[in-house]
């Protein structure tokens, strides 16, 4: 009797709400949670260190999950059109996957997102030398960037959000940045189903910043590739880029190209153009200039998947967004539930300022002066479409 009260309570649970055995937690119910943040061990790292996983619920059931390792975003769970919450960015199920270098999984991108030509610039008359780690170039912060330091990280609650918030003190002389740099980020789960991304940096030298977050979006819950979600970006003017994906330093119009995304558009629609933008980055791997930009959280992009109903908006307070459609995925990695993430497997919406802005005087500044903030806000925001 004892061991059949469970399954009979269940069975009558499933008759009212209509949910059948599945746990509450994989169901959408707007309002009928409470915000939960909870947080376990996820792993240990060569030195000995702890990484920690915290795990945040909204009112609605929507869930993140965040490491301090990186702080990598490793599965955000939205819901479809059914209700159904599933997980819509790749990543893997152990840290250790997450140490053999996998390409920025869901992490959290500095002290610079995206290039630096020859990992060389010159601030107020000094010249700096970065780490190189792409064809020669300067990358995502270097050969140990942010995405691979551990970050001290403490849970947050507010009204109407759960959250994380990290600290990090990247020292002068950082993969050859100068400064000390104080950076904060914080993440929140908002019962608008928003995860919001909130960075800070305070520095005690003149220095660059750049930062930015990359998750890999798939919104089939990585069922399949990329290329059927359809794009918009609210973005007139793109930076083209030379072989090595280094801007030319122009701005161009979108307008009859196939990076003209102002209208919805299946990403994989004109993604294998000959177009010499395609080829040199092999499908998109570009920096669209975003209108409308006055600093506070505008809309930047929009993305909807037919088959699930999901939709997620981009708002950022950042006057780029690097659209990345997962060329370099080739098969070769396997990601949580043993998924093989091949070609184009998910896409990028890196909300940052332009690549080797640092040589580019005509671009928006990233130098970071002492007694001046670092700030900017990036929003994913999820719904569906019925
Ligand atoms: C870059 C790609 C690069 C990828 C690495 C993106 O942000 O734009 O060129 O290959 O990161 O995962």
């Amino acid at each position: 009797m004892k061991r059949t009260a469970p399954v009979y309570v269940c069975f009558l649970l499933s008759l009212f709400i209509g949910t059948g055995c599945r746990k509450a937690h994989d169901t959408y119910r707007p309002g009928k949670y409470a915000m939960e943040i909870s947080q376990k061990t996820y792993g240990t790292l060569p030195d000995g260190r702890h990484v920690i996983l915290f795990h945040l619920m909204n009112a609605n059931g929507m869930q993140a999950d965040i490491i301090n390792y990186g702080g990598i975003l490793v599965s955000l769970k939205t819901p479809n059109r059914k209700g159904h919450l599933g997980d819509v960015v790749l990543g893997f199920d152990d840290l250790e996957s997450y140490l053999h270098d996998p390409p920025y999984f869901g992490a959290l991108i500095g002290r610079y997102g995206n290039r630096i030509a020859r990992g060389r610039f010159t601030l107020e008359g000094k010249e700096y030398s970065l780490a190189v780690n792409n064809n020669g170039h300067h990358l995502h912060g270097g050969l140990k960037g942010f995405d691979k330091q551990l970050w001290n990280a403490e849970p947050i609650q507010t009204d109407n959000a759960v959250g994380v918030k990290l600290s990090l003190l990247s020292p002068h002389g950082d993969e050859g940045y100068p400064g000390n740099l104080d950076c904060h980020v914080t993440y929140l789960l908002t019962n608008e189903d928003e995860l919001r991304i909130v960075y800070r940096a305070l520095t005690d030298r003149p220095t660059v910043v750049n930062l930015t977050h990359h998750s890999y979006f798939n919104l089939t819950e990585c069922q399949r590739d990329i290329l059927d979600h359809e794009l918009t970006i609210g973005a007139d003017r793109y930076t083209p880029v030379d072989e090595g994906l280094i801007p030319l330093g122009t701005l161009e119009s979108v307008s009859g190209t196939p990076l003209d995304f102002r209208e919805s558009t299946p990403i994989g629609s004109r993604i294998d153009n000959d177009d010499i933008q395609l080829l040199r980055g092999r499908g998109y791997d570009h920096n669209f200039v975003l209108n409308n930009r006055d600093g506070s959280p505008a809309q930047a992009a929009l993305v909807y998947e037919p088959q699930t109903g999901r939709t997620m908006e981009v708002l950022t307070s950042e006057p780029g967004l690097q659209f990345y459609s997962g060329n370099f995925l080739d098969g070769t990695l396997t990601g949580k539930n043993g998924i093989v993430y091949g070609h184009r497997w998910g896409f990028c919406l890196e909300a940052q300022h332009f690549p080797d802005s640092p040589n580019q005087p005509a671009f928006p500044s990233v130098v970071l002066h002492p007694g001046e903030k670092y700030a900017q806000t990036t929003v994913y925001r999820f719904s569906v479409m019925k």
